[in-house]
């Protein structure tokens, strides 16, 4: 296994749209494996393929539901099918290191997509899950935190980046 460099804001891979995954296959596997651990490494809750460098609409996601429970999911191109309700957490990335913004985001979603073996795959999500599953589209679809913050957040922010680097 392999522990991935996770890009960070600005770095243009992030901007990039995932493409569709056709071939579910060891290599993909490996892929998905390496993303957990990454994942994991990091402290993270989620994590998306284009933030390791990568074009494909893949997610993993591990996170707390409940008292000593954890969602461990790995989905492959996924849709949102239903979604409802209004919800707003304050969030982090894994991409964009010591930011945090609120932002809305559906309370209940439905989603569609393929397990790690290419099943079929319909997940419910409410609370922190349907948060962090929402994080993760956006990043399938090249939106980071950095698109949901004021412009004077951002701004902040890319401050602080100038500063840290001279
Ligand atoms: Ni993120």
């Amino acid at each position: 296994m392999a522990v991935y460099r996770i890009y960070t804001y600005p770095e243009r891979i992030l901007k990039h749209k995932a493409k569709e995954i056709k071939n579910i296959n060891g290599g993909l596997q490996e892929f998905i494996d390496n993303m957990y651990e990454t994942l994991h490494f990091a402290s993270g809750v989620g994590l998306a393929a284009t933030q390791v460098g990568k074009e494909n609409a893949l997610f993993v996601a591990d996170v707390p539901v409940g008292e000593d429970k954890r969602k461990i999911i790995a989905v492959i191109n996924p849709v949102i099918v239903e979604s409802e309700g209004e919800s707003s957490i304050e969030e982090g990335c894994l991409s964009v290191p010591n930011f945090r913004v609120k932002v809305k985001r559906a309370a209940r979603i439905v989603i569609k997509g393929y397990d790690r073996n290419g099943k079929d795959l319909v997940l419910e999500a409410t609370d922190l899950l349907a948060t962090v599953i929402q994080h993760e589209m956006d990043h399938l679809n090249g939106i980071t935190l950095m698109d949901h913050a004021s412009l004077l957040k951002r701004d902040a922010y890319i401050k602080s980046l100038k500063k840290e680097s001279k």
